[in-house]
């Protein structure tokens, strides 16, 4: 049988395990994807490793409140719809969470059946909604990048590749699923700047005086504008701004050194560099796999953090030679 929709996932947090037991079993055979997690730690891991639709969790919990739970989620999954189930006591706290958007619903103590679904139902709608607003955000975004790939005629599929390399990496440093998002995005956009590069200096087939060279320095910060003004995350636009930075401290624009430039634009620049070595372009080839290997090398501690290169390498290394 064909499923229309893949299986969404509901988790549910709570210290108590006969408690945990007992929402499970509502829930079962409803075609959802059921987890439990005794632990506001557990419940952190789960939430890394896998999207959640739904999460419904305890407050008063030892180690950690509900509430600042399902705040630490909010960072590591925005879409994931929080639902808090709460006592009377603890009733201001929650209409606080709600208040401040950080809750979506609250399910009072000691609930029956019918509550809990309905909050749940009403949550897994939710999600849905903001799924798809998503998918149209991505379309978007996607489409401005492909216009950027226009006006600069030898990068066609060039974000493609760096999307794919970047998350690649991304994957293989443990980077948390919602910052990997992030990275696709910011691979799609990082040389949105470039739409306020004059073409003759884009495309020039000759080298290009200092002035001009100046002009294309700018790219990133003209960029971060873009995507700044595109409500996009901090992340993106720390990625479109730095992603020309150097682990050396000799990059563009600010010649930031080392881990001050944040990971996540050093994998999509890692990802940038490897694959613009590849590309021919109108004054010269691509390089071969053997010289991309070694160019590479001769690039750790300078250009590309030393982890960055050798996770380069493990990646290459998979992958059939070019
Ligand atoms: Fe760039």
């Amino acid at each position: 049988m064909v499923k229309e929709r893949v299986q969404e996932t509901v988790l549910f947090v709570d210290d108590e395990e006969n408690y945990l037991a007992y929402t499970s079993s509502i829930f079962r055979n409803r075609g959802l994807d059921i987890l439990t997690a005794s632990s506001p730690l557990e419940a952190l891991k789960l939430v890394q490793r896998q999207s959640v639709a739904v999460v419904v969790s305890d407050n008063e919990m030892p180690g950690m409140r509900g509430v600042e739970l399902l705040a630490r989620i909010k960072e590591l999954s925005p879409h994931t719809v929080k639902i808090m189930v709460t006592g009377r006591a603890d009733l201001s706290t929650t209409l606080e969470a709600i208040n401040s958007g950080e809750v979506f619903r609250f399910v009072l103590k000691p609930w029956k059946s019918a509550d809990m679904m309905r909050a749940v139902k009403d949550g897994l709608r939710r999600y849905r909604v903001l799924q798809s607003l998503k998918r149209e955000d991505e379309f978007i975004l996607y489409s401005l990048a492909q216009t950027i790939e226009l006006k600069d005629a030898s990068t066609k599929g060039h974000c493609d590749r760096v999307a794919t390399l970047a998350l690649q990496l991304a994957e293989a440093l443990r980077v948390p699923e919602e910052v990997r998002r992030q990275i696709r995005y910011g691979s799609w956009l990082h040389d949105c700047g470039k739409i306020g590069v004059p073409e003759a200096i884009l495309n020039a087939e000759r080298g290009l005086s200092e002035e001009e060279f100046q002009v294309i320095k700018k790219h990133p910060e003209w960029g971060r504008e873009v995507v700044r003004k595109a409500n996009l995350s901090g992340t993106v636009q720390e990625i479109v701004l730095y992603h020309h930075e150097r682990f050396d401290g000799k990059g563009y624009p600010f010649g930031l050194e080392g881990e001050k430039i944040p990971l996540e634009a050093q994998i999509v620049s890692a990802a940038d560099i490897c694959d613009a070595l590849t590309m021919d372009r109108p004054y010269r080839k691509g390089l071969s796999r053997d010289e991309l290997f070694s160019t590479l090398g001769t690039m750790k501690s300078k250009n590309l953090a030393p982890l960055l290169v050798d996770t380069l390498f493990d990646i290459l290394r998979e992958t059939e030679p070019l």
